[in-house]
């Protein structure tokens, strides 16, 4: 389409034509690599929330369900498959309220305490077993302290606990409750949601907060975590403009958090499953207003941190719907609707691979926009899972500049988004991957790549797609979506790729 029909389509004043068109236009250049995508972009969130932790993971090693010293095996060996690189844990909300001591030592001395207002904590996974399990995915740590209810010394405690080598108290400690070694502290967040559920406070108050919590994290240089300050929510920039500021030389990252809620309004989000077309489009299309989030905070940081020193972390992102009966807090089905989602994510956040240094999915296991579902032994995989599976090849892969010309649109009734989205990389394995989002739940889309700085022979990978917009996998049939092999070939320097309908596909460039 050109740039005048592609004007009027974005207007709504014209729709896209019902025959074969010009097929979009996709030029990569892998002559000229850009900024790495880096790994911690493909983060999860393990938060002690509904069954996230407790029965979706950690089933405790008396439980019938074949467990690696309490850690479902099932789920750990999917998660390994994953190649999950970061977790970030115990929260969220969570983390504001949580007492690290209350979490070492003999489980059967551990004590129960109650969680906000009525949830109680039974402590069994603490620290000792939060590392036990990213040590067994073979993910680095990103462990999120308690600004809200805590205080310095109990933060600073937990630093060095985790992170002192033999000869301090601490490390004494630990060593007594099982851990010789010093575990790797990737990140370490300071707080969460201040502006919330972490305190309500206002960002110059939790700057210097942040700044006193910080001073006194002490670490042994070489295994010192990154310290992330806790920012804002969605658009609102205010706390990125405050904490880059003030926070220079003392933060690598401040977070953003931002959801996708199906109607935009928090109210009434829209549902899982048995969804219509409306609600299929307006999810993607408030999933692609991540794009413009982040230029807003990216042009925050760029004034005051021009060096590009400071990361923009989104560590907490995903679909977000109503609760219809669900059987834990927080826990909602997951569909190819998800699996675009995450994909469209993740183009943009490779767009901007410069800044967003680091994002967590919320979340991993039964909350949110999870990886994997569990009940009681039975546990299945995920169209999100899939897609992460499929993109993991772009994990520390170098990015590739990439211009669609042509692109089709999709429209319903006044909402038109862009018909297909992409990204490429060159990938640790040295191969060029394309990955494209078709988001027409109707129209298959003809893409010719062309790919300058190496000659193409074809390309072969993965779809992601189904015939139904809300396509599933469930306890009882966990096989409904799942990927299939795809392969194109190329024909004079050309590739050309036929996307299916709804659909998200991740290709390795045959050179
Ligand atoms: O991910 C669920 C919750 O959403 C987290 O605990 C909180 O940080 C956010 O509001």
């Amino acid at each position: 389409m050109n740039t005048i029909k592609h004007t009027l389509a974005v207007l709504g004043l014209i729709t896209a034509p019902a025959f074969a068109a010009t097929p979009v236009s996709i030029n990569i250049d892998a002559g000229k690599p850009g900024p790495v995508i880096s790994k911690y972009v493909y983060g999860q969130f393990a938060e002690h929330l509904g069954t996230g932790v407790y029965e979706g993971m950690w089933v405790g090693t008396k439980s019938s369900i074949p467990n690696t010293r309490g850690w479902r095996n099932d789920v750990v060996g999917a998660l390994k498959e994953l190649h999950v690189p970061l977790v970030r844990w115990p929260g969220g909300c969570f983390a504001d309220t949580y007492h690290w001591r209350d979490g070492i030592g003999p489980q059967d001395k551990r004590p129960s305490n109650i969680y906000g207002s009525h949830i109680e904590e039974i402590n069994a996974v603490g620290t000792h077993e939060f590392f036990d399990l990213i040590e067994m995915i073979g993910a680095d740590a990103y462990v999120n302290g308690n600004v809200g209810t805590g205080s310095v010394q109990e933060m600073a405690d937990w630093v060095q606990y985790m992170t002192a080598e033999g000869g301090s108290p601490l490390a004494r400690l630990r060593a007594l409750n099982g851990r010789e070694k010093p575990w790797k502290v990737a990140y370490f967040g300071i707080g969460n949601e201040l502006w919330g559920c972490g305190g309500n406070m206002k960002p110059d108050y939790y700057a210097n907060l942040y700044s006193n919590y910080e001073h006194f994290l002490w670490a042994p240089e070489k295994s010192r975590p990154k310290m992330i300050a806790s920012g804002g929510s969605g658009f609102d920039t205010a706390w990125t403009q405050v904490l880059s500021k003030e926070l220079k030389g003392r933060t690598i990252g401040i977070t953003v958090h931002q959801y996708t809620v199906p109607t935009g309004n928090w109210e009434v989000k829209g549902k899982d499953l048995g969804f219509k077309e409306g609600e299929w489009i307006s999810t993607l299309a408030n999933t692609l207003k991540m794009d413009q989030l982040i230029k807003d905070h990216v042009a925050v940081l760029d004034k005051s941190d021009p060096e590009k020193k400071i990361g923009l972390m989104v560590d907490e992102w995903g679909t977000w719907y109503d609760e219809a009966g669900a059987r834990s807090a927080l826990f909602q089905q997951n569909s190819l609707r998800d699996a675009l989602v995450a994909a469209l994510n993740f183009h943009i956040f490779h767009e901007h691979a410069e800044r967003v240094t680091l994002t967590t999915i919320a979340q991993m296991v039964n909350v949110l926009q999870a990886m994997i579902l569990t009940d009681k032994e039975k546990m299945v995989l995920t169209p999100t899972y899939y897609t992460f599976q499929m993109y993991a090849p772009f994990q520390d892969a170098k990015s590739l500049p990439l211009a669609i010309a042509d692109n089709t649109s999709y429209t319903l009734g006044t909402t038109t988004i862009p018909g297909v989205s992409a990204s490429a990389a060159r990938a640790k394995d040295g191969k060029v991957y394309l990955s494209l989002v078709n988001t027409d739940p109707h129209k298959a889309v003809d893409v010719a790549v062309n790919v300058s700085g190496t000659k193409v022979n074809g390309a072969a990978g993965k779809v992601l797609t189904s015939a139904a917009m809300d396509a599933h996998n469930t306890f009882q049939n966990p096989q409904v979506i799942k990927p299939a092999a795809f392969s194109a070939r190329a024909a004079g320097g050309k590739l050309s790729i036929k996307v299916p309908a709804k659909a998200v596909m991740v290709v390795a460039l045959e050179e």
